[in-house]
């Protein structure tokens, strides 16, 4: 512990891993929550007013308003976690505030989640996991429960940035023709080594995909990129992955088309209201929700903790941290 750390002042705005609090207790003055609740504006504000740094998740709105109550303390709002959305970066930006992230450690568990809601959807283990919780299940048939076979399937990935290359390592795995759609092209050798095809037209891909991933940050830009027109494009036999942020699919289009079988299925890990799914995704057999657990693993969460110490002692030190959000 560092002379510098040792005057930090750091609030934590939501319980972590008791390895991380434990850290963090060692090296800061660190105010934690340990009953996990959700801070009220008022705590918010105070946390603001009266500390060094603050240590929100994406549970925590951070508007301009909010940030209206920055102290002359305040240095940096180390996010514990990847997106940022829910921080009004340029307000806080134009306050002299540093906005770190923990992008670089969650790539490959939300990966994961990806091709876990992948493979339940296209071969219709919800349906399967109903019927035997139900006890409804009569027994092997030879038409029960035909799902598509994933070898040969078209991926399209919307959002080729490092989560989005870690489904298309696992999806070429598989056997899945990778595709994507994103600003930027990757380089020749590592569009190669994914064997990924690059679209220039998002809605050109979607015409043409059996399985589309949501994988790009959610952004004023972003906002229901997947509108209604566009989820019109895709064919009725396609499904929809989304472990990015909900808001970038509109998502009572969505909930209509599934409804009508205009889409063939769903898996959702987050939402366009939060943690409220539209209630009409409910109880749909061809729909998986999930309640945003892409990277809920308990490596992640620790190496999530050790990103936000880094930048926080990075800045301690009066050093640029290593995740600094610029854009
Ligand atoms: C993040 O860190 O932004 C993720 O969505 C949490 O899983």
């Amino acid at each position: 512990m560092t002379e510098a750390n040792s005057r930090l002042r750091v609030a934590v705005t939501r319980r972590l891993p008791a390895e991380v609090e434990a850290q963090m207790a060692a090296r800061f003055d660190v105010t934690l929550n340990p009953d996990d609740h959700r801070l009220t504006p008022e705590e918010l504000q105070t946390a603001l007013r009266d500390s060094d740094v603050l240590v929100p998740s994406l549970s925590d709105r951070l508007d301009a308003a909010m940030l209206a109550h920055a102290g002359p303390r305040l240095r940096l709002i180390a996010n514990y976690g990847a997106g940022v959305d829910h921080i009004a970066l340029a307000e806080a930006q134009a306050r002299g505030l540093m906005v770190t992230n923990t992008s670089g450690v969650l790539s490959e568990d939300t990966a994961d989640m990806a091709m876990a809601l992948i493979l339940a959807v296209t071969r219709r283990l919800p349906e399967g996991v109903i019927a035997m919780q139900s006890g409804d299940w009569l027994g092997w048939s030879p038409t029960a429960f035909l799902g598509a076979r994933i070898r040969g399937r078209k991926l399209g990935i919307i959002g080729m940035g490092r989560i989005g290359q870690a489904i298309a390592q696992r999806a070429k795995a598989f056997g899945i023709e990778v595709h994507y759609h994103s600003r930027h092209r990757l380089d020749p050798e590592t569009e190669a080594a994914l064997s990924a095809t690059w679209w220039d037209s998002l809605d050109w891909m979607l015409t043409r995909m059996d399985i589309i991933s949501v994988n790009v940050a959610h952004s004023p830009a972003t906002f229901h990129l997947l509108s209604e027109r566009r989820l019109r494009l895709l064919k009725p036999s396609a499904v929809v992955i989304n472990t990015s942020r909900g808001e970038v699919i509109d998502e009572n289009a969505l909930t209509r088309m599934l409804r009508a079988g205009e889409i063939a299925g769903a898996g959702l890990d987050v939402y366009e209201h939060g943690h409220e799914a539209n209630p009409r995704l409910r109880n749909l057999p061809n729909v998986l929700l999930l309640p945003h657990m892409g990277s809920a693993t308990i490596e992640g969460r620790n190496e999530m903790g050790a990103r936000v110490i880094a930048n926080i002692e990075a800045v301690a030190r009066g050093e640029t941290p290593p995740d600094l959000v610029t854009g």
